[in-house]
């Protein structure tokens, strides 16, 4: 076992790991190639510990984004190829057909104290009001500012799972952050209003109920009534230029059908919701903020029905094609990653540094760009021409083609299977042809 890992210098960490010849010579440059300039550096490496080097992804844009008739150049950071060149194309199209329209469902975020106490349900509820105004007492210099900026805590529920675990009770509280995702603000507020709960108990009764057992006192991530809803909707006849061999008509219904195999199929609806995913994590990654919260909490919510099911709705009537997402989602503007990173303080430049209720409606516009896309590709010409096209251009990339090299590939693939080998064989045959 390794001791006392994270007090080496990131040098020393460097070397111990080549010691124990888990990592190459070759590798060390490698980790020194992705250094940047201390300024940035030094920020970086006091994110987190242990940092070796830097793991980049693409900062991308996808231009064009009209939210409720507002123009945006939406940030994206993603690896995975044609999830910025799908959510352009969509921008684009729905750019002229009156862009996205969001609407903002709510910003309650959610806290809770989970606790054990040997009295009854009844006998909690009665003293409800009491522990909610000493435990908002007991915050008071945590809430002011945060009520000056237009947030605070809202709404206390008590609720019974003494069937389930025995003795088992739990305060969920509402949150408030204003353009703050709020995590360490909820987070402070819960861990001392847990501290006042167990003294309440404490100074109240005389007997076994003196005793409060605090297991846990931590937000949740799944915030329901934090959340937006955002559709595009246009004539079907205008979906024709996208529909391909198969018309507007067939091409709205076909896409209908599409949604509602995710509302009855597991298998299907994950990676129908994924498709969402790819934009909005996109967004939130940009921007400094939790993806796996947004991510937890939007399969999560996916599920709240009977079954795990589509997180997007379709609807052809009168002749209009309307496709609809209702995503919750918690994420900031202020704090946190956003203004330490500085390539989230620039993404959120890029947007006119917005609230976070206008971040939250561009990260859902930018999960329905990419789910329109996705499911037009799938209905029609399917994902492969797209995905190849970018797969091409990584393995030309990878085997330093040149600018003719690349022309000549992109002609001669086409209409072809792209795969490493073909490629490769493909280049050192022109390779080959030119020595001759
Ligand atoms: C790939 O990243 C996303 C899709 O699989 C989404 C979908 O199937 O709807 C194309």
């Amino acid at each position: 076992m390794i001791q006392g890992f994270s007090k080496l210098s990131k040098a020393e960490k460097i070397s111990l790991l080549k010691k124990l010849e888990q990592i190459s010579e070759s590798t060390e440059q490698v980790f020194q190639q992705f250094e940047y300039s201390p300024s940035v550096q030094n920020k970086l490496d006091s994110l987190v510990e242990n940092t070796l080097t830097n793991y980049p992804l693409p900062f991308s844009v996808a231009p064009n984004f009209l939210i409720n008739g507002k123009e945006y150049t939406v940030p994206m950071v993603i690896e995975e190829s044609s999830v910025v060149a799908a959510a352009s194309h969509a921008a684009k199209f729905w750019y002229s057909h009156g862009g996205f329209h969001c609407k903002l469902i709510g910003e309650t975020r959610i806290g809770q104290i989970h606790f054990l106490w040997k009295g009854t349900f009844d006998q909690l509820d009665k003293l409800k009001s009491e522990i909610e105004k000493k435990l908002l007492l007991s915050v008071t210099d945590l809430t002011q500012r945060m009520i000056t900026r237009g947030g605070g805590i809202g709404k206390f529920m008590l609720i019974d799972f003494s069937n389930q675990i025995p003795d088992y009770y739990q305060l969920r509280i509402e949150f408030f952050t204003a353009d703050a995702m709020g995590a360490n603000f909820i987070n402070s507020c819960l861990e001392r209003m847990a501290r006042e709960l167990e003294y309440f108990f404490n100074s109240q009764f005389e007997n076994e109920l003196q005793q409060c057992e605090i297991i846990m006192a931590i937000l949740s991530n799944y915030t329901p009534d934090s959340a937006v809803e955002c559709w595009v909707e246009c004539p079907i006849d205008s979906l024709e230029p996208l529909s391909e061999k198969l018309g507007a008509k067939k091409f709205a219904e076909k896409f209908k059908t599409a949604v509602d195999i995710a509302k009855i199929d597991i298998y299907r609806a994950v990676t129908h919701n994924k498709g969402i995913y790819n934009g909005i994590d996109a967004v939130v990654l940009a921007t400094g903020n939790d993806f796996r919260a947004v991510e937890a909490c939007g399969h999560a919510f996916a599920s709240a029905g009977e079954n795990y099911k589509s997180l997007s709705d379709c609807a052809i009537s009168n002749n209009q094609f309307r496709l609809s997402v209702k995503i919750p989602l918690a994420v900031g503007t202020v704090g946190g990653l956003t203004r330490v990173h500085p390539l989230a303080t620039a993404a959120l430049e890029l947007l006119g540094n917005p609230s976070a209720a206008q971040l939250m409606q561009i990260a859902v516009a930018a999960g329905l760009a990419n789910h329109f896309s996705a499911v037009r590709s799938l209905i029609t010409h399917g994902i492969q021409k797209g995905h190849m096209k970018m797969h091409l251009t990584n393995i030309l990339m990878h085997l330093n083609a040149n600018e003719l090299e690349t022309k000549l590939a992109f002609e001669f693939f086409q209409h072809k299977e792209i795969s490493f080998r073909t490629v490769e064989q493909f280049l050192n045959q022109i390779r080959n042809n030119e020595k001759q």
